[in-house]
């Protein structure tokens, strides 16, 4: 049987760090669930697609191929490397629009649940938990503070040559989050029997070690 571990929570909180060096330590396979909606965001951004039109969007879904994997960072959408533009501030906002579609969601549920294979997965995203995987093995649900996760995204950025002010990151995490949480449809909430880890003060390795010590104690593991 297939373990999922399913690690949602806001944007900047350490989920894909985290996720990443669990699934290597594990050995398991790893979705990113949140490329998939940078990678439509993305693809109508290129294409000149109106953001407002949900079934516009949604009808692109079969259009778009991603291939990511868990060893490298690189991304390529319809054989172009992204790995830069995917994760930009434009693509962050634009993705946030979309998710809120639910033609958009509901034409990427299966293509998530295929990543359940092998000996486990771990499913990183906002949804993984109460949605996509609702009766997964273990839930994280990780959140940072804003200052916090603001910071994070700033140094990221500004590695990566983008002109931005920590102020106004925070006021873009901050409302990014809110959009996330107040959707309708597959809302950012801490879904039932997810346990909260607050990453602020942490290090990755510190939450690594503290959601392999909750998934030891799944008596059938
Ligand atoms: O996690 P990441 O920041 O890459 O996700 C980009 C956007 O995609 C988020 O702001 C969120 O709106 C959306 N998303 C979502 N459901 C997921 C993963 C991401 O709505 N499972």
């Amino acid at each position: 049987m297939t373990k999922i571990i399913t690690l949602d929570g806001p944007s900047g909180s350490g989920k894909g760090t985290v996720g990443r060096a669990l699934a290597i330590d594990l050995g398991f396979n790893y979705l990113d669930s949140g490329l998939l909606y940078r990678s439509l965001a993305l693809n109508a951004l290129i294409n000149h697609l109106d953001l407002n039109d949900e079934f516009g969007i949604a009808a692109t879904v079969n259009d778009v191929s991603l291939e990511f994997s868990l060893c490298s960072p690189v991304v390529t959408l319809n054989g172009a490397d992204v790995t830069d533009e995917i994760r930009s501030e434009r693509v962050s906002l634009a993705s946030s629009k979309i998710a809120k579609y639910s033609l958009v969601r509901k034409r990427l549920v299966d293509f998530q649940r295929k990543f359940s294979r092998g000996d486990g997965l771990i499913a990183d995203g906002r949804d993984m938990g109460s949605v996509i995987f609702p009766s997964a093995d273990l839930k994280i649900f990780l959140t940072a503070s804003v200052k916090v996760r603001a910071v994070r995204r700033y140094k990221e950025l500004i590695a990566r040559g983008e002109n931005v002010s920590l102020r106004d990151l925070e006021r873009r995490i901050a409302l990014r989050d809110k959009g996330d949480r107040e959707r309708k449809v597959s809302p950012l909430i801490a879904g039932e029997g997810a346990i909260v880890i607050d990453a602020s003060e942490k290090s990755v390795n510190e939450v690594k070690k503290e959601i392999i010590h909750y998934f030891d104690l799944i008596p059938s593991v």
